[in-house]
């Protein structure tokens, strides 16, 4: 029997892919970048964290569609920036030649910044008010923050870092986007305190495994799998967790910090969508 994360996952990928072209949809030429690299495939693992935390909270997912499309735009803006020859300087994305290989460098950049603009846009115009201004301060936090994140990855450190500050770097630059998704989609539901003290603690755990699953798949994954070129951290001097704990010992902690993450559940009721999602993080092959 399918669990019940990849039952709900079948049930709203449409629904995101939907929103996702529906909320771009426009004329202008630097859409077709921004659209480019936002409806290539992707996991939606973001979006899907939105619906899925809308729903625990007793809202009904599809009116958090907005919140769940906002979150993949600053996500894909993100992923562009990221993979520029001024940064990571990679050339392929989920399976594709990443944006400014396509569009060069210039319109790469714009189309960044135009889809993290997007994304409050979307929250704005498709939100009721009170909603709309909490998602957008949430979500804005998230960016500042991501951004941080990244600079702290791009100057690297002139020491080995310690494992405090590796989790610092990835709770920035992944953790914070995953944490605030899982908050609009309560925050769209209603949710209250404890409920969304409940969300951040799982999301935390959550974010910060997802990002050491990628630096391990960096090391041992499949390229044609996982879309991206992969075996490059090292070689870029990427501070690491397979460097810092070794590869056995970087799944181990990304499976504790998954079994913390699924405890927190358990403050939440029907939480088994969420449970099957911090399972699928380990389980990851792209
Ligand atoms: C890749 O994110 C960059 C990280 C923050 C680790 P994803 O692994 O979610 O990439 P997509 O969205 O599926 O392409
Ligand atoms: C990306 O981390 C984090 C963000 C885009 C914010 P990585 O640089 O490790 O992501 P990949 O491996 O290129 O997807
Ligand atoms: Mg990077
Ligand atoms: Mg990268
Ligand atoms: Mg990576």
């Amino acid at each position: 029997m399918p669990d019940a994360f990849a039952t709900f996952a079948s049930r709203w990928l449409p629904d995101i892919e939907s929103a996702l072209d529906r909320l771009s949809a426009s004329n202008d030429t630097l859409r077709q970048a921004m659209r480019y690299s936002l409806l290539l495939p992707g996991k939606r693992i973001r979006p899907l964290l939105v619906l899925a935390a809308c729903e625990v909270c007793g809202g009904r997912p599809e009116a958090a569609l907005p919140a769940a499309a906002s979150v993949e735009m600053v996500h894909c803006f993100s992923l562009i920036h990221d993979d520029l020859p001024a940064m990571d300087d990679d050339d392929l994305r989920r399976g594709k030649p990443t944006n400014h290989k396509v569009y060069g460098d210039a319109q790469a950049i714009l189309a960044g910044d135009a889809l993290l603009a997007l994304a409050f846009d979307v929250l704005a115009k498709n939100l009721p008010t009170d909603v709309a201004a909490r998602c957008c301060g949430e979500l804005a936090s998230a960016s500042v923050q991501m951004a941080e994140g990244q600079s702290i990855d791009i100057r690297g450190f002139d020491h080995p870092a310690s494992q405090v500050e590796l989790e610092h770097l990835h709770r920035l630059k992944t953790g914070v986007l995953i944490v605030c998704a899982l908050r609009m989609g309560g925050i769209v539901a209603g949710a209250g305190d404890s409920q969304l003290e409940a969300l951040m603690e799982y999301g935390w755990r959550v974010g910060l495994a997802f990002q050491i699953m990628d630096d391990l798949l960096d090391v041992t994954g499949d390229e044609a799998k996982a879309g991206k070129k992969l075996g490059k951290d090292a070689g870029k001097g990427k501070q690491t967790f397979p460097a810092l704990l070794g590869v056995e010992g970087s799944r181990g902690y990304a499976e504790r910090l998954i079994e913390e993450a699924r405890g927190y559940c358990k403050a939440l009721e029907q939480s088994d969508v969420l449970m099957g999602l911090a399972g699928s993080v380990v389980g990851r092959e792209w």
